[in-house]
């Protein structure tokens, strides 16, 4: 059985959302030494939408950040790549992630950033799935909130597939793969 996937974002909402988001960051960061901080994979879409339309000068940088392993459901262990190599003392940080779903990722890759003394962290992510059990993550600039099910596309994979779908699906996984 092949996988089933139910649209729950469209592109065009996705598009005005990410417009929105880009002109808030601008606003708060007029005249900042900013620095967007690209989450791998899942976060790059996402981020080369947003960065577009973004009117003031920041510069990238990114990071590989994941929730070990393959399954649909955090396992609990994060997995950061070399954060430490980030030349962000001084500057004022947004981290851009994907989807924010126990908060583990984040909560982690932000204490790793903390550590190089950036002048302000902040977290910019375009999903917050509701999980009941997590522990609340501040995200400053936040898409959507959606339900806790799995979900693709915009960056989003499952197993490496869907990132290149332009809404975002929910993913109701097939057997044997
Ligand atoms: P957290 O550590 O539980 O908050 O999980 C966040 C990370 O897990 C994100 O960076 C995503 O890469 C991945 N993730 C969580 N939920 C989903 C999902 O529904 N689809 C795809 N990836 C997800
Ligand atoms: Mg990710």
């Amino acid at each position: 059985m092949s996988d089933s996937l139910r649209p729950l974002i469209s592109a065009a909402r996705i598009r005005k959302r990410v417009a929105e988001l880009a002109r808030q960051i601008s606003d708060d960061h007029q005249g900042a030494k900013l620095t967007l901080v690209i989450v791998l994979k899942g976060a790059t879409v996402f981020a080369a939408d947003l960065m577009r339309q973004i009117g003031i000068p920041f510069v990238i940088d990114f990071v590989r950040a994941s929730s070990y392993g393959k399954a649909a459901r955090s396992s609990g262990t994060v997995v950061l790549g070399d954060a430490a190599r980030l030349d962000i003392a001084g500057h004022h940080v947004i981290v851009v992630e994907d989807i924010v779903d126990t908060g583990l990722t984040i909560t982690a890759l932000a204490a790793a950033l903390k550590k190089l003394e950036p002048a302000s962290l902040d977290v910019c992510a375009l999903l917050h799935k509701r999980v009941t059990a997590a522990p609340p993550v501040a995200i400053r600039y936040k898409g959507f909130d959606i339900p806790d099910e799995f979900v693709v596309g915009y960056g989003m994979d499952y197993a490496e597939r869907y990132r290149n779908l332009p809404g975002v699906y929910r993913l109701t996984p097939g057997e044997g793969g």
